[in-house]
């Protein structure tokens, strides 16, 4: 497809409201006669609420009410269904007991005039509680094994048999510590009821799920809820599916009659507002002596919170990401009193991906062999999970490209044999993967009689650019410039989009809304044909409609607002919609990339930092190379912080969350930031969808800690199997 939009750099076009301020993120909101909710968190994470002393809060300057479970109106929980798209973070409500299962979990919510008040009596609400014994603290500090998930097991071959029989071999565990989003704008509602209808403003992921999971909880029609969501301050999986915070705003607002907003505290973010679960994985890998792998076992254990059971699938890219005829899969979920974990970008594979790859890496040296060698040497060209070929598949390009951009022939295996002045070098690399998703989705196109051209879709923007590419499209099939396409998202009212998830929406949502635009040229050929009007009595398919006109065989051309303003319209309408298809009887889909990582280690003063990263990614089409370059780029930096820095830190005696704000929770900073050089390949994948694009939101982020890890090696001779690699790991002989 020859495109002239679509494909090629276009700036935000939502960039200048971000800029001047205009953006209404959630938290901006403000309504007239509204209140301020602050939620009450405990301070045990396992045990019973026993006492709130209410009465000298309820006489604080401004406080109007605080609800906990003595007298919370009595709701309904959601089925938490994927299918019905009801699905919630926690399915627990909040206050729905005085059991506690998690520091952080709410026990109270202040409602107060100001928001000052409201946080002031909220931190003086005293709270009196029975903490038990025996609270787990998390899955890397306990030896259990919790219980085994069916449905996430998967074999094929005789993997057992094979490994016994091979001759090389490794059998390593691998840990990665909980982490936490840290988006920039934190968890925010502000709930408003008019004449029975729940109006909500959410930072939110998934407007339509969260109207649907609201309707359930207040036992409500769907149409009479409104989830809002207009811009995001980003999420990465955290707001998906909507929290506690949100439905005690909401009852709350209802009780008192008043809109009432909460913007979560960081603490308060980090402690029950999702995280990325612990894992514990063993990977079991056998190969033959030229380096053909023979077997390979993923087993896995993840956490969860006792109140939902949230489980995080780390193995399944182990089943489909080399050729190996003997492979299985399993994991075990174990409840601890964390927060309830959430997706995280890439959740799942990154975790699986950082073992398998790690893994992979300790095979190839067990080989004394190249480890890019390694997995060339199992390339596969159709996914052994499903016995299906790719779509599309040019990892081997990946990897070609990215190599000679980092030199890597250049590269000496021996550990710590590298060196420039002080410091010693280490080469790592790793492949990059992530599966390709389509979802159902439903779109509205308008051509006005202005000359603009409006399309609205129930998905929203999480920063990711879906704005600017649903205007890419429009302007793509209309010829009409992008200032002159105006783009609603991030309402449920619209209709019904995907999830900003799964880095699905691209490829779900501009599908729909091409369908949407053919639809509504169609539907302008028809009044364009009417009596008395410029075409009349001819045939609608003979027209053509081109750069914003349309135009018959004899080259007569009237633009769409000519046409409109003339018969006295305001607009014609096109409804479209898309779903996957057969298709995806036909192929696998994923995308696939390689990332080169140089490390500097500086054994004197201890300092370890990441110093250049190259990246090869095939994601189809990029549908706007700048946006998605912006993705890649983000995801190396956030890969950084999972291989180096980033811990959720519970306290081994009581199951607390030591470090709950932005100061000892260390993420990657300006001053760690590496030379990075990313190449999106340019691949269009038709067989997915028209414009062959597959989504780039999460990809960038598999394989860069287990890159990290294995040019961390490299350079020190430390085989560090738990993430992050923090330098007193390194300091230990
Ligand atoms: Mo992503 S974890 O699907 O927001």
């Amino acid at each position: 497809m020859d495109t002239q939009v679509i494909g090629h750099r276009t700036p935000r076009v939502d960039g200048e409201n971000k800029l001047t301020g205009r953006a209404d993120y959630t938290t901006d909101w403000y309504v007239e006669d509204m209140l301020h909710g602050y939620p009450v968190p405990a301070s045990i994470a396992h045990g019973t609420l026993e006492a709130l002393d209410i009465e000298p809060v309820l006489a604080m300057p401004g406080v109007v009410a605080v609800y906990h479970h003595g007298n919370f109106p009595k709701l309904y929980r959601s089925p938490s269904s994927q299918a019905h798209q009801d699905q919630v973070s926690e399915v627990r409500l909040p206050f729905e007991d005085e059991r506690i299962h998690y520091d952080g979990q709410y026990v109270a919510m202040v409602v107060a005039e100001r928001f000052e008040q409201a946080r002031a009596a909220a931190q003086a609400l005293q709270a009196r509680y029975r903490q038990d014994d025996g609270a787990r603290p998390g899955l890397l500090h306990s030896r259990e094994d919790g219980r085994l998930l069916e449905s996430e097991g998967g074999s094929r071959g005789d993997p057992e048999n094979a490994y016994e029989r091979a001759p090389v071999k490794i059998d390593h565990i691998y840990g990665i510590a909980p982490e936490s989003h840290m988006q920039m704008e934190m968890h925010a509602t502000l709930a408003q009821w008019r004449d029975g209808r729940l109006i909500v403003h959410e930072s939110s992921q998934g407007v339509i799920y969260q109207q649907k999971a609201m309707a359930r909880i207040f036992d409500l029609p769907e149409e009479q809820v409104e989830v809002i969501s207009h811009y995001i301050g980003s999420g990465f999986g955290n707001k998906l599916f909507m929290w506690p915070h949100a439905v005690a705003v909401a009852a709350a607002a209802r009780e008192l009659g008043r809109p009432v907003k909460t913007v979560l505290p960081r603490q308060q973010d980090m402690e029950s507002g999702g995280n990325r679960p612990a894992s514990r994985q063993r990977l079991r890998l056998a190969a033959d002596a030229q380096g053909r792998l023979q077997s390979m076992r993923h087993d896995s254990t993840t956490e969860t919170s006792f109140v939902h059971p949230y489980v995080d699938s780390v193995g399944s890219p182990t089943l489909s990401l080399y050729a190996c005829d003997n492979a299985a899969i399993s994991q075990h979920l174990l409840e601890v009193n964390h927060g309830t974990p959430c997706p995280m970008r890439a959740p799942g594979e990154v975790s699986g991906i950082y073992a398998l790859e790690c893994a992979m890496d300790e095979l190839a040296i067990a080989l004394d062999m190249d480890p890019l060698e390694l997995r060339r040497r199992n390339y596969n060209h159709e996914d052994p999970a499903k016995g299906l070929p790719w779509s599309s598949k040019h990892l081997d390009t990946c990897y070609d490209s990215a190599a000679r951009r980092f030199g890597w022939e250049r590269r000496n295996s021996a550990v710590g044999s590298m060196t420039e002045g002080d410091e010693i070098l280490g080469w790592g690399m790793a492949t990059s993967s992530w599966f390709a998703g389509r979802q159902p989705c439903m779109a509205r196109v308008e051509l006005r009689a202005d000359g603009t051209v409006l399309a609205a879709c129930g998905t929203q923007d999480i920063g990711t650019g879906t704005y600017t590419v649903v205007a890419q499209t429009v302007a793509e099939l209309t010829g009409v410039p992008l200032d002159r396409v105006e783009v609603r998202l991030g309402e449920s009212s619209l209709p019904a989009g995907p999830l900003s998830g799964g880095s699905m929406a691209t490829a779900t949502t501009l599908p729909a809304v091409a369908a949407a635009v053919r639809a509504a040229i169609d539907e302008l050929k028809e009044v364009a044909t009417d009596e008395a009007a410029p075409f009349t009595g001819a045939d609608p398919d003979g027209l053509t409609f081109r750069d914003g006109a349309l135009v018959d065989a004899q080259g007569k051309r009237v633009t769409f607002d000519e046409l409109l303003t003339g018969q006295k319209l305001g607009s014609v309408n096109g409804d479209g919609q898309a779903a996957p298809g057969d298709e995806q009887q036909q192929y696998s889909f994923r995308s696939f990339g390689a990332h080169f990582v140089e490390v500097r280690w500086d054994p004197a003063i201890t300092r370890l930092r990441v110093s250049r990263v190259v990246s090869s990614i095939d994601i189809g089409r990029a549908v706007n190379p700048a946006t998605a370059r912006n993705q890649v780029e983000g995801a190396i930096v956030m890969g950084m912080g999972m291989g180096l820095f980033e811990k959720l830190d519970y306290d081994p005696r009581d199951a607390r969350l030591i470090n709950n704000n932005y100061s000892d929770y260390i993420v990657t900073s300006h001053a760690d930031m590496p030379d990075i050089d990313v190449e999106l390949l340019d691949n269009p994948d038709y067989a997915f969808n028209e414009f062959g694009a597959r989504g780039v939101g999460e990809i960038g982020l598999t394989g860069i800690a287990p890159a990290i890890a294995n040019a961390v090696y490299h350079a020190t001779g430390k085989r560090i199997r738990e993430l992050p690699i923090t330098i007193d790991k390194l300091l230990v002989e």
